[in-house]
């Protein structure tokens, strides 16, 4: 045995996936191993009071652990829960979002609800690498080098079949080499019964809970359409009243959905063709769309209107301070906040409370299964 390769005990995972073991008082990091069990782990980087290690062996495994089914698990970057078993996925990622509101939000999150997807076969946009042979792939974790994939499970059937076709030669390359000039990735969006390419085609057409959206293949999008179906309507429930906000609404998703029960929504978005497709997919209407920064749009005077609802779906990042110090200043009666990020969700949270608002919903949506990404909806009331 290596004389940095350590016996671990795992407790639990921890918001990116990794499992956690204790030694010396040191917190240690170790991907692909599952609570419960008994590892050989190879002691990685780290600091003072953590390290990352590297699973060796798995001495002792949990009841809950799979055979990943994907051929290149491990290797790619794209997925990294394959190991465990899909509704011990969700349970752990619910698991994940509590920890981090005590821990980082120092708040109760009281009862947590969760909506598990499709566990395969669910996402519709991915990235696409190209190896320096022209063969499709995708990004190695940890590594700016390229995996060879014949296929991917948790791609929607169209996409998987267009992989599939493609397998092991360079007709990917040959056929997009006139559109990605200069690059080796690209992104793609597939539907039921089509793909669409980034370079190709520009726009996606897709249908969500009984809407139409037009979105361009290179930008922003939800990426498990399967799971927005139920969300959207959820997400929407009970939301109704005068005047809305839709903070970094992208193409609009949310402000389509807000439009049918406020009189009013004003979208703002930083990027100016999300923001240019935003009012094409919202039609006409007194409703308004800003291209700005939402830290610059809180000084316009829009900002001043006075909510009833302002809707937030930040980047992983969360509230800016800015946008943290316009909502403590305004206090809009309701708050919905999407995230992508418990952490960064959790610590927003914790000031919301402190500042008067009571959380009265908190859902994990499994947007992301067989990875240790987390989406969340909650909701936050004043008084
Ligand atoms: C998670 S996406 C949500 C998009 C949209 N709500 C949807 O569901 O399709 C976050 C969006 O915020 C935008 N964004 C990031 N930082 C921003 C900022 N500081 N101000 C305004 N928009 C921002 C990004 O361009 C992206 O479109």
């Amino acid at each position: 045995m290596a004389s940095d390769n350590v016996e671990l005990r795992i407790e639990k995972l921890v918001a990116g996936g990794s499992g956690l073991a204790f030694r010396e008082g040191k917190a240690v990091f170790v991907p692909l191993a599952l609570p419960g069990e008994r590892v050989l782990a190879r002691l990685g980087p780290g600091k003072r009071d953590w390290a990352e290690a590297s699973l060796v062996e798995v001495l002792e495994a949990s009841p809950h652990r799979v055979a990943p089914p994907c051929p290149i698990y491990g290797e790619c970057g794209g997925c990294d829960l394959q190991h465990l078993a899909y509704p011990s996925q969700v349970i752990e990622k619910t698991a994940i979002v509590a920890e981090s509101f005590r821990r980082m939000g120092k708040i109760d999150p009281g009862e947590i609800g969760a909506l598990p997807s499709l566990p395969f076969a669910y996402r519709n946009r991915l990235q696409l690498h190209l190896t320096p042979q022209g063969r499709l792939g995708f990004m190695k974790a940890s590594s700016s080098s390229v995996v060879e994939a014949a296929s991917c499970p948790v791609a929607v059937r169209s996409v998987q079949a267009w992989i599939e076709e493609r397998a092991g030669t360079a007709r990917a390359a040959e056929e997009l080499g006139p559109y990605i000039v200069g690059k080796d990735r690209f992104l793609v969006f597939g539907t039921e019964d089509k793909v669409m390419l980034e370079g190709r085609d520009s726009l996606v057409r897709a249908r969500v809970a009984g809407e139409d959206f037009t979105f361009p293949v290179k930008g922003f999008f939800q990426s498990n359409l399967y799971i927005l179906e139920h969300f959207i309507p959820e997400v929407m429930a009970g939301l109704e009243g005068g005047l809305v906000a839709d903070l970094y609404c992208g193409v609009g998703l949310f402000s389509r959905f807000l439009s049918r029960s406020f009189d009013r929504v004003i979208g703002v978005e930083q990027n100016p063709f999300a923001v240019e497709q935003a009012r094409a997919n919202l039609g006409g209407g007194k409703h308004e769309y800003h291209a700005l920064a939402v830290e610059d749009w809180t000084a316009t005077a829009s900002a001043a209107l006075g909510f009833d609802c302002v809707l937030v779906d930040p980047p992983r990042t969360g509230l800016s301070p800015v946008l943290r110090a316009w909502l403590a200043r305004t206090l809009p009666p309701l708050i919905v906040y999407v995230s992508c990020d418990p952490v960064t969700l959790a610590r927003d949270a914790g000031d919301l409370v402190r500042a008067g608002y009571r959380l009265d919903h908190l859902k994990v949506y499994d947007f992301y299964p067989q990875t240790h990404h987390i989406e969340c909806h909650a909701r936050f009331r004043r008084g």
